[in-house]
């Protein structure tokens, strides 16, 4: 049985209201998303969807799946269907603009073998943990800039706004040598390409129509190409020691690499870099205002500051989802996924999977072992996981010492998006050393 089967049978098909809630930008702010993986997990754990105006794809929730899925990247490929979920009219717009590909960028996670390896070798090193070792000190100062901050908002502010967002785009805005001042326009720009359906961070609050949100992305990847086509220009003149002259001057197999994919690595790294880390570093605070006793647990204890970062992770997964299409047609819990069918890789099911973590819908911030896979598996693992870990590990380390108390002085609202989702406002009470 495969689902290209006009006939789908029907154990295969999800529910029409789950399937719904999949692709549906609000059930990812609400409890509905979890209540829908859990049912997944439970009843349906490799179902097929078919959600109106969405071509039918598989829906991966269990952690074995996932793990197995993204570790064989000949079969499961990044390239040839879009990567995150997209509804048939986006895809056909995206298309009709591209000439035929489904992808408005080509960076690593569009990318499959053999040009996948070469374009992430450029980059490797330098985020391996010997070479941000030596970011180390200057990352602390960015962090203890922020507390300092955060110490002077007398007792009360929105964690998500008033330092969450800001710490992890100034670094990665510093790694990549993107000026301070223009830190607010690669803010606004990460934001609409990733929460492009939220009414608060969209360009416009109205439902959109798919091909209006197509022209959204594209005016928003347009800005980005802009502004760092200047910027490659500039590294190709004048070399720094910075992330953006190694991309400005990479080459493959003896040639330059071209514009468009210059300017893929760029988007790529500044919008990966920190939508995902400031989800993750307001969700571990709002974790910790709701549990006291895991505040004082590492307040007492600060070597567990690292499985706290993890836990957080685990608990946040930011990036909800990515996809993937077959290559040929594959066994897997005794159905077949055949050759050309997408998949929706659950990642944020697979870190509540009930098989793999003790009481998964509690928070531990001394969780062990963890085996989160927030940072996905395979050929794509997060190039980026180690400085996240190293950026939340820092702020941690400078924020918890002064942290006296910290409690929820609001309602906190996630954002409306389905590929990354996190915090969008957190507003707290607490005291300070
Ligand atoms: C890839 C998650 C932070 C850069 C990925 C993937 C996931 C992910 C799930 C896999 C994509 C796929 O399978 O197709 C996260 C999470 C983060 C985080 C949860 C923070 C908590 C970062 C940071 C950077 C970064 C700080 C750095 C600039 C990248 C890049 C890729 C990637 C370049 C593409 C790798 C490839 O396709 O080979 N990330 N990420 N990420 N991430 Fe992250």
């Amino acid at each position: 049985m495969t689902t290209s089967d006009i006939l789908i049978h029907q154990d295969l098909l999800i529910p029409q209201d789950t399937a719904a809630a999949l692709v549906d930008p609000t059930a990812y702010a609400t409890p509905r998303l979890h209540e829908t993986y859990a049912w997944l997990r439970a009843n349906n754990p490799l179902g097929v969807a078919e959600p109106e105006g969405f071509d039918r794809f598989w829906v991966v929730t269990k952690h074995a799946d996932i793990l197995e899925i993204s570790r064989q990247n000949a079969l499961f490929r990044s390239g040839e269907r879009p990567t995150t979920i997209t509804d048939q009219a986006s895809d056909a717009r995206v298309r009709a603009m591209t000439g035929g590909s489904p992808h408005l960028v080509r960076s690593l996670v569009q990318m499959d073998a053999p040009d996948h390896l070469k374009y992430r070798a450029l980059t490797q090193a330098w985020f391996m943990p010997a070479n941000l070792r030596k970011l180390e000190e200057r990352i602390r100062d960015i962090a203890r800039t922020a507390v300092d901050r955060l110490a002077a908002f007398d007792g009360r502010c929105d964690f998500v706004t008033d330092l969450a967002l800001g710490y992890p785009l100034h670094v990665i805005m510093e790694i990549l040598g993107v000026p301070e001042e223009d830190e607010p326009r690669m803010l606004k720009l990460t934001q609409e390409l990733f929460g492009v359906r939220d009414p608060d961070k969209a360009r416009k609050a109205a439902e959109l129509s798919p091909s209006q949100l197509a022209e959204l992305i594209q005016l928003s990847i347009a800005d980005f190409g802009a502004y760092f086509g200047a910027m490659s220009a500039d590294r190709r003149a004048h070399p720094r020691d910075d992330l953006a002259s190694i991309i400005a001057n990479a080459s493959i197999d003896g040639k330059p690499i071209s514009d468009f994919e210059a300017m893929s690595y760029y988007i790529i790294v500044a919008t990966a870099g920190h939508d995902t880390t400031s989800a993750t570093t307001s969700t571990i605070l709002w974790a910790l205002a709701q549990n006291p006793a895991e505040l004082a647990k590492v307040k007492a204890d600060p070597s567990l500051i690292p499985s706290l970062v993890e836990e957080g992770i685990r608990w946040a997964t930011p990036v909800k989802t990515f996809m993937r299409s077959a290559t040929a047609d594959y066994e897997l819990r005794g159905r077949t996924i055949a050759k050309d069918d997408w998949l929706m890789l659950c990642y944020a099911s697979g870190n509540r999977d009930e098989e793999v973590f003790d009481d998964p819908f509690v928070f531990r911030a001394d969780r062990k072992p963890n085996k989160q896979l927030a940072f996905g598996y395979g050929a794509h693992l997060c190039l980026g996981q180690h400085l996240a870990k190293m950026e939340m590990r820092i702020l941690f380390e400078e924020l918890l010492p002064r942290l006296k108390s910290v409690e929820l002085a609001g309602e906190p609202k996630l954002t409306e998006a389905v590929f990354v989702s996190g915090l969008k406002s957190l507003p707290i009470r607490f005291q300070m050393a």
